[in-house]
């Protein structure tokens, strides 16, 4: 860990928040004073290695213990418009790496292949430290996805060898069905993860955007380690469709995908934002068109707001929303940049009482968000 003069970085970073605090007017001890309680609640961070907290999603065999914030890797060269050449990325990858990431999330279908591709270059000769995790379900034929999905026995085998080969793996940390395949079901895919992890080549296992009762099924045959699903402050349906309280009651972690919605509540989107066309999917999501961007905007307003009086950015309010929710909640922004990887990772170092995010999520209700997060087609794929 990097020392400075006997403290750690991260120590120095919390003290640094502290004497700005201190600096500010006297609601902002109160509410400094306030958070000190709330971080030795039941949501505190469990362990922390190398300057970064660690969290454990999944529990008993299920276990898989990650940094409490993770990376997407998928916008390095997937659907979200221009990025960094490849050294770049690797790169700013490896700058994750140093500063104690152990969780990155890639799929095959990113790309498709280009992203576990780079994934497998930029991070195969950590393997002992950190984790990548990647996801099968959607169909690739020669490299390019059909749009239909395929998690039939056989196939997730061959898209676990791929993946296995493109990464530079002998097993993966953890395989995920990225979307369910309406003609196989929950029960044969588990079946057929847990005879992958008896031959050693996986070692967890997850499912994006199921229902609570696919989770069920699929659980009792082979213990799920983690659901991920989109959730942040403007998407918050597995709150109410039983999602995490079936997460909760069961044990399994959650991981959040898109937890700034796609970059909308960094602030740095607006209603003339040009998404590039041949990748980038935010201009066929209903909530990305101009009149949307522009009526949510009120949204992004509320959220700096709250991070004006704390110093926090509206990416840290979002990000730090999450983490707040829940112990097993572990995020994983994208991100083409080592300002936005160090802000984003820098969330963990405030702490803030549970009524002040009531307060947030209070005034983010007040305002109803416009526009629908996914098109009919990809709303389809979803819930099953
Ligand atoms: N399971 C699924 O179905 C599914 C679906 C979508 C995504 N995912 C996973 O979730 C990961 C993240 O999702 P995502 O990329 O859709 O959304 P995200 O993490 O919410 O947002 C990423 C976008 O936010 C911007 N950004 C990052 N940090 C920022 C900051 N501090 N301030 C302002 N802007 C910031 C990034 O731009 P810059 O490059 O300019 O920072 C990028 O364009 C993906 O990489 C992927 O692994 C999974």
């Amino acid at each position: 860990m990097e020392e400075k003069k006997g403290m750690s970085r991260r120590s120095f970073l919390k003290t640094a928040a502290a004497v700005g605090a201190a600096l500010t007017i006297q609601p902002a001890i109160d509410k400094v004073k306030a958070a000190n309680v709330a971080f030795n609640g039941e949501n505190a961070l469990s362990t922390e290695k190398g300057g970064m907290p660690h969290r454990t999603l999944g529990t008993g065999r299920a276990a898989f213990e990650v940094s409490a914030i993770g990376f997407g890797v998928m916008g390095m060269t997937y659907n979200r418009s221009q990025h960094p050449d490849k050294k770049q990325c690797i790169r700013l990858l490896h700058e994750a790496v140093e500063r104690g990431v152990t969780l990155f999330d890639t799929a095959i279908i990113y790309g498709p292949l280009t992203n576990e591709n780079l994934a497998g270059e930029a991070l195969a000769e950590f393997k002992d430290r950190i984790n990548v995790t990647t996801k099968f379900g959607h169909e690739v034929i020669d490299g390019k996805g059909t749009g239909r999905q395929d998690s039939r026995p056989a196939t997730i085998r061959k898209y676990c060898e791929d993946s296995l080969r493109r990464l530079r793996l002998d097993t993966l940390s953890m395989f995920y069905q990225h979307r369910a395949d309406p003609n196989v079901p929950a029960e044969e895919v588990a079946q057929t993860i847990a005879d992958l992890m008896k031959e050693g080549k996986v070692q967890h296992w997850g499912m994006c955007e199921v229902s609570a009762d696919t989770i069920r099924r699929a659980h009792t045959v082979c213990s799920l380690t983690a659901i991920q699903s989109e959730y942040h402050l403007m998407h918050r349906d597995v709150e109410t469709n039983g999602v995490l309280n079936t997460c909760r009651e069961l044990g399994i972690g959650f991981v959040p995908y898109s937890p700034i919605n796609r970059g909308f509540l960094g602030g740095c989107i607006n209603e003339y934002t040009v998404f590039d066309p041949t990748n980038d999917n935010r201009q066929t999501l209903p909530r990305f068109r101009p009149e949307a961007i522009r009526a949510n905007t009120r949204i992004v307003n509320v959220l700096q707001q709250f991070g004006r009086t704390r110093g926090m950015t509206s990416a840290q309010v979002a990000l730090g929303w999450l983490l707040q929710k829940a112990p097993w909640i572990v995020p994983i922004p994208g991100t083409t940049k080592l300002s936005h990887l160090e802000e984003n990772l820098c969330t963990l170092d405030f702490d803030l009482a549970a009524e002040e995010w009531r307060e947030l999520e209070t005034a983010v209700v007040a305002l109803p968000v416009v526009g629908d997060r996914y098109n009919a087609e990809q709303q389809r794929q979803v819930g099953r």
